[in-house]
């Protein structure tokens, strides 16, 4: 196959290139995966209104979020263990977000530790996202490590207090194969990926270690720890991201997970305008789930979202081209967004308005 021209083309060229247990690790979601379908069907049903004779001869897609300057309004979302889609993993992930100049968010579970991937961010800043284990000390280290080396938010993932069940993942017996590791955590535990028969590993390893009691109040104990800006990941309600400002946070993430935790949870584009409304200009809302065209961003932007982030994507360039696949793939969404804005009458991301889009279905 010629070089892709598009995020779906990279889908089924990184079929190629990943193990079937990585394929179906990457690509699942939860259950009759009726989220993930429900992700990019949102995105289908609204339909854009451009505006005429606006002067685009100059675009612009910059934004900021805590006052961080991002070249594009595309994040890339916390995905696990890299190194199953390129022997370079999360560094080569980082590499080309910084290339691009916008932030990478790492997972907790990474296949490179974080001090290694902060070594590679030039300008650019970087966020780390936190699964608050059992282990309370463990946690500590995670968030002391992150702001030692100089990760500039964190991002607590919510929707995760059991993992969702995928099925091929549990079909498969999941597990990391030899001489891969959760880099994080081997550092300061003994914790690894189990083999478990007739179950997912990173199933029994959630169920095992990561503490399915938080509530809002751990979100305060977590900003206790910490001078970062704490980012709530998998808010799908109103009241719920309501609930995450009163407790501290200065943002949250729109998103299920990618259709890989609650089946039949509402498409995050669908949660985004309730979300919007509650939360004002009091904090940042991003958006994250089904995201595979500009015209998807421009969407996003339109119903509220400061900025979008992009998970399997992002692996299927990782797949295909390590570093300049995952640089390619951002330029193509990049490019996208640059040509839906400029067709739509938007010279800025501050021009993207809820008057350009309407839901079909109402
Ligand atoms: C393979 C894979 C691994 C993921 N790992 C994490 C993770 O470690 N932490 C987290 O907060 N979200 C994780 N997510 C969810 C993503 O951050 C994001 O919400 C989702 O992928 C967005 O949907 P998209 O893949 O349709 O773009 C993962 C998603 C995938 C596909």
């Amino acid at each position: 196959m010629t070089i892709p021209i598009n995020l779906f083309e990279y889908e089924s060229k990184a079929k190629q290139h990943l193990s079937q247990m990585a394929l179906d690790y990457y690509i699942s979601g939860a259950g009759d995966e009726l989220t993930l379908g429900y992700n990019r069907a949102a995105f289908e049903r609204y339909q854009l209104r451009p505006r005429m004779l606006v002067d685009v001869s100059q675009r612009d897609l910059s934004t900021s979020i805590f006052g961080q300057p991002l070249s594009l309004p595309i994040l890339i979302a916390p995905t696990a263990f890299h190194c199953l889609a390129h022997p370079e993993g999360e560094l080569a992930t980082a590499k080309a977000a910084a290339e691009l100049e916008t932030v990478m968010v790492l997972s907790t579970m990474s296949t490179k530790s974080l001090e290694l991937v902060a070594g590679v961010k030039k300008n650019v800043p970087q966020w780390f996202q936190l699964y608050i284990h059992r282990d309370r000390a463990l946690t500590r280290a995670l968030v002391e490590r992150a702001e030692a080396a100089g990760f500039s938010a964190l991002c607590l993932t919510v929707d995760a207090p059991l993992l969702g069940r995928r099925e091929k993942d549990r079909r498969n017996q999941f597990t990391l194969p030899p001489g891969m590791e959760l880099a994080n955590l081997t550092a300061i535990a003994d914790l690894a990926i189990p083999k478990t028969a007739g179950e997912s590993g990173l199933f029994t390893y959630f169920a095992q270690q990561i503490d399915p009691g938080i509530t809002w109040k751990d979100l305060e104990w977590l900003q206790s720890l910490t001078k970062l800006p704490v980012v709530v990941k998998g808010i799908l309600r109103g009241d719920d991201a309501q609930k995450a400002l009163e407790h501290g946070a200065r943002g949250v993430i729109v998103s299920n997970h990618g259709g890989r935790q609650l089946d039949g949870a509402i498409a995050s584009l669908d949660a985004l305008p309730e979300v919007v409304a509650a939360v004002g200009d009091k904090a940042e809302v991003l958006v994250d789930g089904g995201i595979r065209r500009g015209t998807d961003i421009l969407k996003a932007l339109a119903l509220g979202a400061k900025a979008v982030l992009v998970g399997r994507p992002v692996l299927w360039g990782l797949a295909v081209g390590g570093e300049a696949g995952v640089r390619h793939v951002l330029e193509l969404l990049r490019d996208e967004l640059d040509l839906a804005m400029a067709l739509s009458g938007c010279a800025t991301v501050q021009d993207i308005d809820p008057s350009l889009i309407i839901d079909s279905n109402r």
